[in-house]
């Protein structure tokens, strides 16, 4: 006997690409494709990148990330509020990433709006909005290799999981015996607050947010660019079970920031009042940079 089906039965959803949203939103990781086209970094018309990571591997030591430390976190330079420090940011061409062509501000916004529309709480969706916006280094006359690009330990050995781990080769910390073994200065699951990452505007953003936002949102600040641990587990001997815990979001806030570019350019003026009201709820009225 052949059965009868309602059209309801046999088109459940509005559209079949209803499913492979769905699938996406899953599985963001299994969109390999995207993956690819986004972070192919062996294209040789890369060659850009690579020299981007030549010096940022070169120059990004241990008593670099120091004296940038001392250098940036004393926040005298500018103060501002926080919407007014995003619109600063648009002067910016991120040459670390090889995709992009909206400016920053709408990056972030895409970014926001891409974590609101999976219901969110409200902090995540202002993480997605914020996460770059350290990237004011820049205009502060700070070179592209000491503001983006993946970030990583130092103080003890690099790991080949880095990308374009070769050019470490010219870091002078491996001549350094205190700083070329695998703990380094550091101890077995000695917990990622007691580890010096290379400076940027991860570190930098995660200083001017430390005192305000929810724990969670500040690793993922604070370690998204961390790719050689929250893609590759190349740390996993520094991390403690807190480190454990949190990673956890900073891998959820991964896709967000990688797949949510849309060429799409979002409505800045209708999404503003949304994004300033967050910014109200959770920030101070200026931040000082
Ligand atoms: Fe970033
Ligand atoms: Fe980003």
């Amino acid at each position: 006997m052949k059965a009868s089906f309602s059209e309801k039965e046999i088109n459940p959803l509005h559209s079949i690409e209803q499913w492979e949203d769905d699938v996406l939103l899953r599985y963001p990781e299994a969109n390999t494709k995207a993956k690819e086209e986004f972070r192919n970094y062996e294209d040789p018309a890369r060659d850009t990148v690579k020299e981007f990571y030549r010096l940022n591997h070169t120059h990004q030591s241990y008593d670099f990330v120091m004296e940038k430390k001392n250098e940036f976190l004393q926040f005298n330079r500018k103060e501002m509020p926080v919407w007014n420090a995003m619109e600063y940011l648009n002067t910016l061409v991120d040459d670390s990433d090889p995709d992009i062509e909206l400016d920053q501000l709408q990056h972030l916004l895409q970014t926001g709006e891409a974590i609101r529309r999976d219901g969110h709480p409200d902090w995540f969706v202002l993480t997605g909005f914020i996460h770059d916006m350290g990237k004011v280094l820049c205009l502060f006359g700070e070179p592209q290799w000491a503001v983006v690009g993946d970030t990583f330990p130092v103080g003890c050995k690099f790991s080949d999981k880095v990308v374009y781990p070769e050019y470490f080769a010219f870091n002078s910390d491996v001549s350094n015996e205190q700083y070329n073994t695998k703990y380094g200065i550091y101890s077995h699951g000695c917990g990622l607050r007691n580890v010096n990452m290379s400076w940027g505007h991860d570190e930098y953003l995660y200083q001017i947010t430390k005192d305000y936002l929810p724990e969670p949102a500040l690793y993922m600040i604070r370690y998204h660019s961390f790719y050689a641990q929250h893609r590759e587990n190349a740390y996993d001997h520094l991390l403690d079970d807190h480190d454990r815990e949190m990673f956890e979001w900073v891998k959820k806030f991964n896709p967000y920031d990688l797949y949510s570019k849309n060429p799409l350019p979002p409505n800045v003026k209708e999404l503003k009042p949304y994004y300033e009201e967050l910014i109200a709820k959770y920030l101070p009225a200026a931040v000082k940079l």
